[in-house]
């Protein structure tokens, strides 16, 4: 399973930009790879002996599960840390120190907090690789690979697609993190939001002066004709000071049947879920919709990262 190119061990994984192609695709195949050992026998011994805490102060069902059960099926035990209530956190512990102490029993650490920035806190107070799975508005690097590999298993390849990303772009850090890993590769992207939640300008400035084709505009009608991935994304209700805000921006966009009508055959819908009105459950029996083929993906592609990084693919 090892590439000589290709070393994970003991890496921090915080931001998407801190891969290469070389290393994504290395995690693509070890991915498939775990695919086949999963459908074959349910399990592989490769991580026996080692232990991850999951520290979630935000809630998460698919994020934590997805890990959670990537450990377990690679032979691994598990610290879970659901609720902020139920931790030392409740009783005033800085995040430095709670890491620091999970640090001392755990060999990999994975959190989500609310905070831009608290997954560099942890790396920075634990010697033990601590993993990303969202902070706040921030970055979602684990949920971009595994978008990536979907994208890769669904239509074969990245190169040459053209990929819409829709709802919000602003508060969503699914898309920031997807929208960065893509601009690894050949692609067209097109951001379809609502004035108030486009896409952050210091992502798409980025995109553009890496001479990425970049697309803006609140129409999905436009251009759902011509897209190979529309990517829907929730709008971020818990990110709003103001609710009246969310309120008027809440139902923007709805994919149905209909719409799909007009699209390619072979395209895909992905969805990072939970989804909150914006995917019609009338689409579900698509072909196209790919998102709960995405959760599953997103167990694979843990198994092969938490393999890597504690070095044992
Ligand atoms: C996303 C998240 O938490 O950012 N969910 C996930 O990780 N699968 C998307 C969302 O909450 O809308």
């Amino acid at each position: 399973m090892s590439n000589d190119h290709v070393n994970l061990t003991g890496r921090d994984v915080l931001s998407i930009t801190q891969f290469s192609l070389e290393e994504l695709s290395h995690l693509y195949t070890l991915a498939g790879q775990m695919r086949q050992f999963i459908s074959q026998a349910g399990c592989i011994d490769l991580l026996r002996g080692y232990i991850m805490a999951a520290v979630f102060y935000e809630p998460s069902t698919r994020t934590s599960s997805s890990f959670l059960t990537a450990m377990q099926r690679l032979g691994g035990g598990i610290i879970p840390i659901t609720e902020v209530k139920s931790s030392a956190v409740a009783k005033g512990e800085s995040l430095a120190d709670s890491i620091r102490t999970l640090d001392q029993y755990a060999d990999v650490i994975v959190i989500r907090n609310p905070e831009i920035g608290s997954a560099q806190i942890a790396a920075d107070s634990a010697e033990s690789p601590v993993i990303n799975a969202g902070d706040g508005a921030g970055e979602h690097p684990t949920q971009a690979i595994l978008d990536g590999f979907t994208i890769r298993e669904e239509l074969g390849r990245i190169d040459g697609l053209s990929i819409a990303m829709i709802g919000d772009l602003k508060y969503g850090r699914t898309v920031h993190s997807l929208a960065k890993l893509l601009s690894l590769y050949d692609v067209k992207l097109t951001f379809v939001a609502p004035e108030t939640l486009r896409m952050p300008d210091s992502i798409t400035s980025d995109l553009r002066g890496r001479n990425v084709p970049v697309h803006e505009t609140d129409e999905v009608g436009e251009i759902i004709a011509e897209v190979d991935v529309l990517y829907v994304t929730r709008v971020q209700k818990e990110r709003f000071d103001d609710l009246a805000k969310y309120e008027e921006v809440k139902g923007s966009y709805v994919i149905t049947p209909e719409l799909l009508r007009k699209a390619k055959e072979n395209m895909v819908v992905m969805h990072p879920l939970p989804r909150a009105g914006e995917i019609d459950s009338a689409v579900d029996s698509d072909k196209r919709a790919a998102y709960f083929r995405q959760v599953k993906n997103g167990m694979y592609l843990r198994m092969a990262l938490l393999a890597a990084v504690l070095g044992q693919v």
